[in-house]
């Protein structure tokens, strides 16, 4: 099983960034931690804050991986690119988000990308992206 987590925008900065909202752990550390709890799955990890590179990722993995665990980070509510991306791919997207962002400001609210996705977690923290691997299982 072959997943990858693509972040988005300014989530280099987890553990820096807005601690009372993002928590005060760097995605590195977390995602080393994932990996090892997960020894069957091949989990990669890629981050990006220039959307044209999350959609040239998109296409690259979009293909041929079993699933794609996506936070869009804010170009989760304005880029109509990166929806189209995930909608054009045949591997299965899982969005996802560290806060909740319907408890968040209104733009917020929307996603672009949720419509494309198989499904969506969103308020959990890192375990975001932890439950999102087990719904591979
Ligand atoms: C986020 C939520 C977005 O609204 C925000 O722009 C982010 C992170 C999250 O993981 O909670 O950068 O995607």
């Amino acid at each position: 099983m072959k997943l990858i987590i693509i972040n988005g925008p300014n989530l280099n900065l987890l553990g820096i960034r807005e601690k009372d909202i993002y928590g005060n752990k760097s995605f590195e550390s977390f995602f080393e931690n994932l990996s090892f709890k997960f020894p069957d799955y091949k989990l990669e990890f890629f981050q990006s804050n220039i959307e044209g590179e999350i959609i040239n990722k998109l296409h690259e993995v979009g293909f041929s991986y079993d699933g794609i665990i996506l936070n869009a980070a804010a170009y989760t509510h304005t880029s109509l690119a990166i929806a189209d991306a995930v909608k054009a791919i045949n591997s299965p997207v899982i969005e996802v988000h560290i806060s909740n962002i319907f408890s968040r400001e209104k733009i917020r609210h929307t996603s672009l990308i949720a419509p494309y996705c198989k499904g969506s977690i969103s308020g959990f923290g890192l375990k975001s992206y932890e439950l999102a691997v087990k719904s591979f299982l």
